[in-house]
């Protein structure tokens, strides 16, 4: 089932085709995928041993690989010890305990009869002992290289308490903010998407798996969870195969292509079949056209629950469909573990399929050198936790992330003589809120948006007010993996006026207000979806009375999502995405209002005025109006249809002009690259970062291509005065996209538009063509 040559991997041809019979003529190139690179696992001596190993090893013991079975205390099963003992278990999930991983692995590796270590699996996604923002978050610093830093921190503190395997990177595009997971992903991009899901590869498994500070990096959710109807989690997904390979596949080709171990297919319906029993895109797709070498798991207990989609009769039918489909490991349902071997005896599944399934996952035991070095050395454990360098870096992609949305009047940053600060909102000082959503126990708290506040005005008076509770009306079935969600009864509505008339009242004491307003950790990520994105609670009530005082008002959002803060953009003067920004949220929070950071984060999703907005994505199409015409400038009848704030769109506290837009070439040869190049100057008189991004749009061709799409970014720091230009490359892996007509990647001979700028609505403008 699982062998790369069933499928033969189409070489690179070039092709030049004219629609037949059309009297219309149009040429064009046809290109394939660049091939992956084998995956790490093929080298000669591991196969060796894989096979040697395989030899060796009973039917049961094989099935065992594919076990997956919760290390943590509910849904486990009685005699897990037992099981590893007989070499019924695999892999674990759901313990970061370095007592408990190194027990079961000394029964594995010194009681087991082949002694073939255990993988521990937990979801390390952004930050372990350190929090560092929220993926989301870290796709708005426009920085792979600090995302794959503070991966590769992550990596480190997970491996010294003997997590060996990471869910992560999450990689699924999102343009519905209505769905909570939006916060694990990089947003709305698939060239963002991309370059994100490569950095978090590299960051987890760096170059040598054998080190011993890095981990199994997982990308899921294979795919299309984030184009769940309505945004509702889990909700089916319906993609044409169009959407599917020019925005949803992408980042988990370009992880694939970085080498990642392993894949986590979905829970979702995706066109009526679940992804965790879809051989189209497990196989074909995966195996045949990607020759991913890696071990696929599914999401917990997406065996099981072909059977609850209404996929498979029964247990036995789901283990064989999410077998068949590619599958190798079964998280925690212990489906395929209970029916392999009846399937096996009555001839629907072979020996050889089965060892095909197992080989990836011993190969990659193997490529770690866990048969060497199978325990987590807690000799190194305390030291490596307590790094303070970790520390310093969280809070550097802290700031990095943060995207200012509005200064008016130049109110930020703010001056260090005022007496008195009121320092307001539910999340001003909720540290496991300002760390996020997944959580690890033991991580340390944020620090507070007070504490680092006070480290910049260690004289002025500080007013902190919550202004009223704000909490999920439905719990989340989540709710004890949120450290900081709420189990008291919830406030009276009287209760909650008197805190709101509370920071009122401090509000109109002092100097300034800083509001720190959004949603809790647990309002996002999974089960996290909503049908509004109005702030939570009384939070606007709190704004609007805060702000009719006339003073000063600065907005810090913190959350997992773009909200509707339509009225803010019209009526507060300073805004700042916040995100969720983990361990030193209140340090960098505090750098940026203060200027010791210069904000340089940009939006990794257009920005919706309103539920009602979504899905809302940059890269749409064109309809049959063009997109200039006045009379049809909002889709809408009530009000713009636009985003409030446009992708990529970020502002800074210095100025900067992008210009001088030249291509090497008007005329590029199919198949060539080119260079295109740009001025980016700082104007102001403070040093900052610049996010210069390149967009391009094919003006005729097999099918319709949206009115722009991202096709190369650079983050550049640039002092007073400073000038650099910046050089993109454009070739076929920029041009080339998946035509619904055609059924293939195709490279057309067609017109292009170029533009150059500092989000999706850049002016810079030029053109080419590409020639056969
Ligand atoms: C379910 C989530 O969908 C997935 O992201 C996670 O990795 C697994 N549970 C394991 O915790």
């Amino acid at each position: 089932m699982h062998s790369p040559s069933f499928h033969k991997f189409t070489r690179r041809v070039l092709l030049t085709l004219g629609f037949a019979g059309c009297a219309l003529s149009l040429p064009r190139v046809l290109v394939a995928q660049e091939p992956s690179p084998l995956a790490p696992l093929q080298r000669p001596e591991i196969r060796k041993r894989v096979d040697e190993l395989l030899q060796k090893m009973t039917l049961d013991e094989k099935i065992g690989q594919l076990n997956q079975i919760s290390a943590a205390d509910f849904l486990n099963p009685p005699n897990r010890e037992e099981m590893i003992r007989n070499g019924e278990i695999g892999s674990f999930l759901w313990s970061v305990d370095p007592e408990r991983i190194n027990k079961f692995q000394h029964i594995a590796v010194e009681k087991s009869r082949l002694h073939i270590p255990l993988l521990f699996g937990y979801d390390v996604i952004h930050g372990f002992r350190t929090v560092f923002p929220a993926p989301l978050a870290m796709a708005a610093s426009w920085d792979p290289a600090v995302e794959e830093g503070a991966q590769s921190y992550a990596a480190r503190e997970a491996r010294a308490v003997g997590v060996n395997w990471t869910f992560a990177p999450m990689v699924d595009i999102a343009r519905d903010a209505r769905w909570g997971r939006i916060v694990e992903g990089a947003g709305e991009d698939p060239y963002l998407g991309a370059e994100m899901a490569r950095a978090q590869v590299r960051g987890f498994q760096g170059a040598d798996l054998t080190a011993p500070d890095k981990v199994l990096a997982c990308v899921k959710h294979y795919v299309a969870y984030g184009a769940a109807e309505g945004g509702r989690d889990y909700d089916s997904v319906y993609v044409p195969e169009t959407s599917l390979r020019n925005v949803y596949l992408p980042p988990f080709h370009a992880a694939v292509n970085a080498g990642v171990a392993s894949l986590m297919s979905a829970y979702m319906d995706l066109n009526e079949v679940p992804a965790s029993g879809d051989r189209y895109t497990l196989h074909d797709i995966l195996r045949g056209e990607w020759q991913f070498g890696g071990f696929v798991v599914t999401d917990a207990l997406a065996a099981k629950d072909l059977v609850t989609h209404g996929y498979a009769r029964d247990a036995k039918d789901a283990a064989y469909r999410a077998f068949h489909a590619g599958v190798n490991v079964d998280m925690a349902s212990q489906t395929l573990s209970k029916n392999l071997k009846a399937l096996v005896s009555e001839g629907k599944i072979s020996i050889e399929e089965i060892d095909e399934a197992v080989r990836p996952i011993l190969a990659i035991k193997f490529q770690m050198g866990l048969f060497e070095h199978p325990y987590a050395d807690l000799s190194k454990k305390d030291q490596i936790l307590s790094d303070p360098a970790a520390r310093q870096y969280a809070r550097i992609a802290a700031q990095r992330s943060m995207v200012l949305l509005k200064n008016a009047g130049h109110l930020l940053p703010l001056k260090r003589d005022v007496t008195s600060v009121a320092i307001i909102g539910p999340l001003a000082n909720t540290p496991a809120d300002l760390n996020g959503g997944w959580g690890v126990p033991g991580q340390a708290p944020a620090v507070t948006v007070e504490e680092g506040v006070r480290k910049k005005l260690p004289k002025a008076k500080l007013l902190l007010e919550r202004g009223g509770e704000i909490r999920r009306t439905i719990p989340s079935q989540f709710e004890d993996f949120f450290p900081g969600a709420v189990k008291t009864p919830p406030l009276s509505e009287a209760e909650n006026e008197r805190e709101v008339q509370r920071a009122v009242e401090a509000a109109r004491k002092a100097d300034l207000s800083i509001l720190v307003l959004g949603e809790l950790a647990n309002m996002s990520s999974e089960y996290g979806s909503r049908s509004t994105l109005d702030l939570p609670g009384k939070q606007e009530e709190l704004l609007e009375k805060i702000t009719a005082l006339g003073k000063p008002v600065v907005l810090v959002l913190v959350g997992g999502r773009p909200l509707n803060i339509t009225w803010a953009s019209e009526h507060v003067p300073a805004i700042l995405e916040a995100w969720q920004p983990g361990t030193e949220a209140g340090n960098a929070i505090a750098d940026i209002l203060f200027g010791d950071a210069n904000p340089g984060g940009k939006l990794p999703v257009s920005w919706p005025r309103s539920a009602g907005h979504e899905p809302l994505y940059y890269s749409h199409t064109l309809t049959h109006y063009p997109e200039s015409d006045p009379e049809y400038r909002s889709r809408y009848w009530e009000g713009p249809s636009s985003p409030l704030f446009p992708f990529g769109f970020g502002l800074s506290y210095t100025a900067f002009s992008i210009s001088n837009l030249r291509l090497e070439k008007s005329e590029l040869k199919a198949g060539d690259q080119m260079t295109v190049s740009a001025d980016a100057e700082n104007n102001g008189t403070l040093a900052g970062d610049e996010v210069v991004q390149l967009y391009v749009h094919q003006q005729a061709g097999s099918a319709s291509r949206p009115v722009r799409e991202l096709k190369g970014f650079e983050r550049v720091a640039l002092q007073p005065g400073q000038k650099k230009t910046i050089h993109f490359s454009l070739g076929k892996r920029e041009l080339s996209y998946w035509s619904s007509s055609e059924r293939a990647w195709v490279e057309e001979t067609e017109q292009f538009d170029v533009w150059v700028g500092n989000d999706s609505t850049a002016k810079e403008h030029a053109t080419f063509r590409v020639v056969p």
